[in-house]
């Protein structure tokens, strides 16, 4: 054979692709991935792949195994061995709707629907309502050292780290951590330590209605901002209180940070919330602004934001935002809640956001990370947003427990 035949010959055994069994039993770094697919019995989701159409799959590296085994999760040990449909629905959050190759691949985050799809997913006992038209999502993006991530639930992200492996249904991507489902309302407050929100929400028994809604994109106050306000919140009737916490939550738009624009977006209230994106890419929801942007929940999206709305004061003006030189000594509604001894600072970090239109014209504004009030310096903002630092007491960069709980119990099925 000469040289040039030869290498058309590996060039095209390359090039065409396989069906996935073969793809997959072909590499060394997936065996565990394998095992799950061949040993633990999820045919189903092995047939269902291979009858799928352009799909992308991000397959969970032998290393991103080890690593849950290693961390030790503990939840639901017994039900995750016996229960293939967790390992099914974990395996059908892997694989997502087109084909997404590493040069589609931006700093704007895209949010691609996985095949889970209103499912009721167990999490230690509790039922998460799984509830996005279309499917669950996950952030497909670059970082800011540009590497290929994916960002799930709590903002925990994966990286690529095998990108652009044909197969016959689509192209498939190891990546270095498994991808977490979006956990609901309560779990992710809680993870965040938003425990005004939560105690709120809890004390108007208004936690399972939102966490039973589809498609919601909630605006979530910090602690912060409750404290501000919390002079005026003695003796609040609960009706009151209900109708603030309604005003912060819009029904039938995921409001993904890359599809916001300026709008007025229909609340549970009744009442609009004006949407501002300003010229520099900071987003304000009427005077609050949006400090941490598309933490992805089971029903939808959350934002973090430093003003508590209220449905007495629509519309933009952010120079009426609530400067309080001494806020109440304790954070409000927060009674009865058992916050989260270190928080997660993937969900307490501000991080900048701009709207895809802008990146466009300032690409590096995307990724930075914004310190407190930068975007907008002279702003009565930037005394007062509530910032917390990215490091500090009671900050963690690893996964939550709640998280590694979850993994884990897969991660132990396996081993089974
Ligand atoms: C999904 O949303 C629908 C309509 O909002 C609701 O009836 C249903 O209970 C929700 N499902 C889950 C699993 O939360
Ligand atoms: C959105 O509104 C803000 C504030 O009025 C304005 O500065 C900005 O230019 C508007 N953006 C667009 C795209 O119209
Ligand atoms: C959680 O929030 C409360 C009130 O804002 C704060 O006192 C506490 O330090 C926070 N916990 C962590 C672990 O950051
Ligand atoms: C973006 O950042 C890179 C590296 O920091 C720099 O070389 C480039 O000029 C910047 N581009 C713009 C449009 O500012």
């Amino acid at each position: 054979m000469r040289a040039s035949s030869f290498i058309l010959a590996v060039f095209a055994a390359v090039a065409t692709a396989q069906d996935l069994a073969t793809v997959l039993s072909g590499r060394e770094d997936l065996t565990t991935l394998v095992q799950l697919l061949q040993e633990v019995g999820v045919v189903p989701t092995t047939e269902f792949i291979s009858k799928q159409k352009d799909v992308t799959l991000f397959a969970p590296s032998d290393a991103a195994f080890a690593e849950i085994v290693q961390s030790g999760g503990i939840f639901s040990i017994q039900q995750a061995s016996t229960d293939a449909g967790l390992i099914e629905q974990i395996l059908r959050y892997h694989l997502y709707k087109g084909v997404i190759m590493s040069s589609d691949i931006m700093e704007i985050p895209q949010y691609p629907s996985s095949y889970l799809d209103y499912s009721a997913i167990v999490l230690d006992g509790e039922v998460s309502g799984s509830n996005v038209t279309g499917g669950e999502v996950a952030g497909v993006s670059l970082d800011t050292e540009g590497n290929a991530i994916v960002t799930t639930g709590l903002k925990v992200p994966s990286t690529v780290v095998v990108a652009d492996i044909p197969f016959d249904n689509g192209v498939i991507h190891v990546i270095d951590k498994l991808l977490l489902f979006p956990l609901s309302i309560s779990e992710t407050l809680i993870t965040g330590n938003f425990t005004a929100l939560a105690g709120a929400a809890t004390q108007t028994d208004l936690v399972t209605p939102l966490e039973e809604l589809s498609d919601v994109t909630i605006f979530c106050p910090n602690n912060d901002a409750f404290q501000r306000i919390a002079g005026g919140t003695d003796g609040i009737t609960k009706e009151a209180l209900a109708e603030i916490l309604q005003y912060h939550v819009v029904q039938g738009t995921v409001g993904y940070s890359t599809v916001l624009s300026n709008t007025t977006l229909p609340t549970l209230a009744g009442k609009g919330l004006e949407i501002t994106i300003t010229d520099d890419g900071a987003v304000f929801v009427n005077n609050a602004r949006v400090i941490n942007a598309d933490v992805l929940i089971a029903n939808g999206v959350l934002h973090v934001i430093n003003e508590v709305l209220s449905p007495q004061e629509e519309g933009y003006s952010p120079a009426s935002q609530t400067v309080s030189v001494s806020p109440a000594p304790v954070v409000p509604f927060t009674s009865g809640i058992t916050p989260e001894t270190s928080v997660y600072s993937e969900l307490t970090q501000t991080t900048s956001f701009v709207a895809a239109g802008l990146v466009t014209a300032a690409p590096n504004a995307t990724m930075a990370t914004v310190s407190s009030g930068s975007a907008t310096p002279s702003s009565p903002l930037a005394a007062s947003s509530g910032v917390v630092p990215a490091t500090g007491a009671g900050m963690r960069n690893e996964l939550p427990a709640v998280v590694a709980a979850l993994v884990g119990a897969l991660a132990f099925a396996v081993n089974m």
